[in-house]
């Protein structure tokens, strides 16, 4: 049952000022019903432009995964898993960027981390304390890389408040104005909008859902370039309200966003030392101004 004031189910969403969540502090445990002047979907325990904690927020311990092995059960005997003996720690706040080639094993960690697959050895930790996977799935949000194909929803409304059983129409107007979105109309077939618009409705979807960490799977592929940048100013809107894991194969624009980079090769994560980060973002520039 969707608790819905009327108005908000009109064409378009008016503009209000939702700025505010920029300069409030945030507490840990979202309320059921938001009070409208001291809360906001942002519900983020890390205080505004502070700088990223030391806190381990989720920890991968010891994670080895097969992904084909879940299909094709006997083809893969004597050949390198997917992931291999991966430890990776994710701090609270902060923005990780995981990048690797195409099949290197980032969406099969990512879905590993964000509790929606279990490894077939290894454990994740919340807080120092271990977890199971199916306890994780409530406190994390996720963007696939093609959130399409997700959608259920006959419209941008029902798909923003599917499976809620509160939603405030202030939430729907602030997830929507942070994401870029509040020129669409409600009643739009989310699957008649562009591919970048299909990304910041998924994550709307997420964002309403209060996470504690938002994991964004290849966020900017086939994506056009408008969409791109405008996508880019929303993840830094977002940026230390919430712990961000963005993975990707075309990192360029998200490196400097970055508090760490890492790297997914050969089954396992290693650190990218800052002297190739400054190269990669130094031949962008070469690249951009046209050389
Ligand atoms: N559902 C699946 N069935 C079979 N193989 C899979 C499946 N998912 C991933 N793989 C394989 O696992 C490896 C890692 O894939 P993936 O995690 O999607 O990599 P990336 O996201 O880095 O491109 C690839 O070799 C891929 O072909
Ligand atoms: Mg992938």
């Amino acid at each position: 049952m969707f608790f819905i004031v009327s108005n908000i189910v009109e064409h378009s969403v008016p503009r209000v000022g939702c700025s505010s969540f920029l300069s409030r502090k945030y507490i840990q445990s979202p309320p059921k019903k938001r009070c409208p002047v001291l809360a906001s979907i942002f519900q983020s325990f890390f205080p505004a432009e502070s700088n990223t904690s030391k806190v381990v927020q989720l920890e991968a311990c010891n994670i080895s995964h097969d992904a084909q092995q879940a299909v094709f059960v006997d083809n893969m005997a004597g050949e390198a898993r997917t992931l291999e003996n991966v430890n990776l720690e994710i701090l609270e706040g902060e923005f990780l960027l995981l990048i690797g080639e195409n099949g290197s094993g980032k969406s099969s960690l990512l879905n590993i981390l964000a509790g929606l697959d279990v490894p077939d050895q290894g454990y994740l930790k919340w807080y120092g304390k271990k977890i199971k996977s199916a306890d994780i799935v409530s406190r994390i949000g996720i963007v696939f890389q093609f959130p399409e194909k997700a959608f259920v929803g006959d419209s941008v409304f029902e798909e923003l408040t599917l499976g809620l059983e509160h939603v405030l129409p202030e939430d729907i107007e602030e997830a929507l104005d942070v994401c870029a979105l509040n020129n669409i109309s409600l009643t739009t077939s989310p699957f008649l909008l562009s591919g970048g618009q299909q990304k910041k409705l998924a994550l709307a979807c997420q964002l309403l859902r209060f996470p504690l960490i938002l994991f964004l799977d290849e966020p900017l592929s086939g994506v056009d370039h408008f969409s791109r940048d405008s996508l880019i100013k929303v993840f830094d809107k977002l940026k230390r309200k919430m712990t961000i894991v963005v993975v990707s194969h075309e990192p360029a624009e998200l490196f400097s966003r970055a508090d760490r980079v890492l790297q997914l090769f050969g089954g396992q994560v290693r650190q990218v030392p800052e002297s190739v980060i400054q190269k990669a973002m130094e031949w962008r520039r070469l690249k951009q101004n046209g050389f």
